[in-house]
């Protein structure tokens, strides 16, 4: 199944079942939101509606939305993590409970996706000292027959610190090879693809939770995860998805897997960034761009490659056409973003000079100690990694 019937899919068997498509959104939260620098989850835009304010969709809603996590950074590059990927989520505002929404994901799974049953465990939220454990989703994978392991905090889900939360539900895939083994908290090849959260209270700033009004469901699967198992892949990275990157990226820059990873994640998410309006700067969003562009062009500079003007424009062009960013949308050409991540490339040039001419009054492979390098990085903007291959 390639990206689009898996996508179609999925809003397909939603729709079915009267779900409403809700608009996928830019990776910018709403207007006023600042809670987040980007959309993090699925839900993100959905935080009032799951705090009780009714959506003009209705109470059933399915959806695919872009998001960018930066905690998962220094990840990208196995096989499963993504700076920007795709969330599939299906809600039920204040109207069908856990039980449901857990057989419902099971039969999309086994029936929609063609996923063996016995590639399936789940986890369940065993309780805390607040609030007990999730009886309903445990009772429903049991009858279902899917083996569950019962678990604490990491069942617990919200969104910040504040805001709508509740246990959750986890669904995990087999993809060792052979029989599955031990459980998703003893085995690493059990790979989460997807989250149903039963958003119960209300976290407030004082760390109280208060029952919502309507109890709620938030789901949300991983759509580049969900392609790896479907497309018997290794990793997110050998998906269709990404399949223009992967041919091109390999003929560009001779690179190890992981670092070819990580240069096709961060030019892929750092297009998506400035396809939503965001300018590399030292603050908030732009540092988050500026971040992902620099480490390419370190990796690249310190091993003495070409640098991004050999980039081809049809990654842009296919990327921002992925997402939903054609000029129409966003007003922005794939020659205007090019312009951007080039220019980006000239500042980060001019700060190696700058870099160079410094370190030129320093004896040659002087052991720089580390108020040397703060001082390089906090007054000069040299990051360590860049001080050390030239002071080398
Ligand atoms: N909000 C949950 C998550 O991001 C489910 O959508 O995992």
């Amino acid at each position: 199944m390639n990206t689009r019937e898996t996508i179609n899919t999925f809003i397909d068997f939603y729709r079915e079942h009267g779900h409403e498509l809700s608009p996928s959104r830019s990776l910018l939260p709403p207007e006023g939101d600042d809670s987040v620098l980007f959309t993090t989850s699925g839900m993100h835009h959905l935080t009032p509606y799951l705090l009780g304010r009714p959506h003009p969709l209705g109470r059933r809603l399915s959806g695919v939305q872009r998001c960018l996590r930066t905690t998962d950074l220094e990840e990208v590059g196995d096989p499963t993590h993504l700076t920007v990927f795709e969330m599939l989520g299906s809600w039920s505002l204040g109207d069908y409970g856990s039980g449901r929404s857990l057989r419902w994901g099971h039969r999309l799974l086994l029936d929609g996706f063609g996923l063996p049953p016995e590639s399936l465990h789940v986890t369940v939220f065993g309780g805390d000292e607040q609030t007990g454990p999730d009886v309903e989703s445990l009772q429903t994978w049991q009858e279902l027959g899917v083996p569950v392991e019962v678990l604490g905090p990491d069942n617990w889900w919200s969104n910040g610190p504040t805001g709508p939360c509740g246990p959750d539900s986890e669904i995990f895939v087999w993809t060792g090879d052979g029989e599955p083994e031990g459980t998703p908290s003893t085995d690493t090849r059990w790979v989460e693809i997807w989250n149903h959260v039963m958003m119960r209270y209300e976290r407030l700033e004082d760390g109280s939770l208060v029952p919502l009004p309507q109890p709620s469901i938030d789901t949300g699967m991983g759509l580049e995860r969900l392609l790896t198992v479907l497309q018997r892949k290794d990793s997110v990275y050998e998906c269709d998805v990404f399949e223009p990157w992967q041919r091109t990226v390999p003929t560009l820059w001779p690179l190890d897997t992981r670092d070819h990873r990580v240069v096709v994640d961060h030019l892929r998410s750092g297009i998506v960034v400035i396809g939503d309006g965001v300018r590399p700067s030292n603050t908030g969003r732009g540092y988050v761009l500026r971040r992902l562009l620099r480490r390419v062009l370190t990796l690249l500079w310190s091993r003495d490659l070409p640098l991004l003007e050999e980039l081809p424009l049809d990654l842009y062009g296919h990327t921002l056409d992925h997402f939903g960013q054609s000029p129409v949308v966003t007003g922005l050409t794939p020659v205007e973003i090019q312009r951007v991540v080039l220019e980006e490339q000239r500042r980060f040039l001019q700060m190696l000079d700058r870099g160079r001419r410094l370190l030129s009054r320093r004896p040659r492979g002087e052991v720089l100690d580390e108020g040397t390098l703060r001082f390089l990085h906090e007054t000069h903007g040299l990051p360590r990694e860049i001080v050390e291959v030239l002071s080398a």
